[in-house]
């Protein structure tokens, strides 16, 4: 019994780590862009299943200052501190959201 159990856990840790797990940082932009970055909200944007790389140049560009958001210009006070690897791996995830 203790076997499978052990062979159980070992198997769960030998899985990649998946899309199933959000960066920390993500859960800060669920109360805007919704569960799994599908917004309730009409004014912001589905960022699930955008292609990662447009969405890594969108976080790049609103903490580079390249690009506007809005007039609060809410997302470049939001992501302003995030680094290349962080945008990475948001980008990567709400990528693979459905
Ligand atoms: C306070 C609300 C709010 C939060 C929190 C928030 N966002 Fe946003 N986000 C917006 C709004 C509003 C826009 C549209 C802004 C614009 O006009 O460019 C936007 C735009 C974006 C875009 C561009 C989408 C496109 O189609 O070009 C991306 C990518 C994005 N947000 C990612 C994130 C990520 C990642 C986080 C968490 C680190 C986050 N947002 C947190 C409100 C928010």
């Amino acid at each position: 019994m203790r076997s499978v159990l052990f062979l159980a856990l070992l198997l769960i840790s030998a899985l990649p780590a998946s899309a199933t797990d959000m960066p920390a940082l993500g859960a800060g932009c669920l109360s805007c862009h919704g569960a799994g970055g599908h917004p309730a909200l009409a004014d912001v944007p589905v960022i699930a299943g955008q292609q990662p790389l447009y969405l890594a140049n969108a976080i790049r560009a609103y903490r580079d200052g390249q690009r506007a958001s809005g007039q609060a210009l809410v997302m470049h006070e939001i992501v302003k501190d995030v680094t290349d690897a962080d945008i990475e791996a948001l980008a990567n995830w709400f990528g693979a959201q459905q």
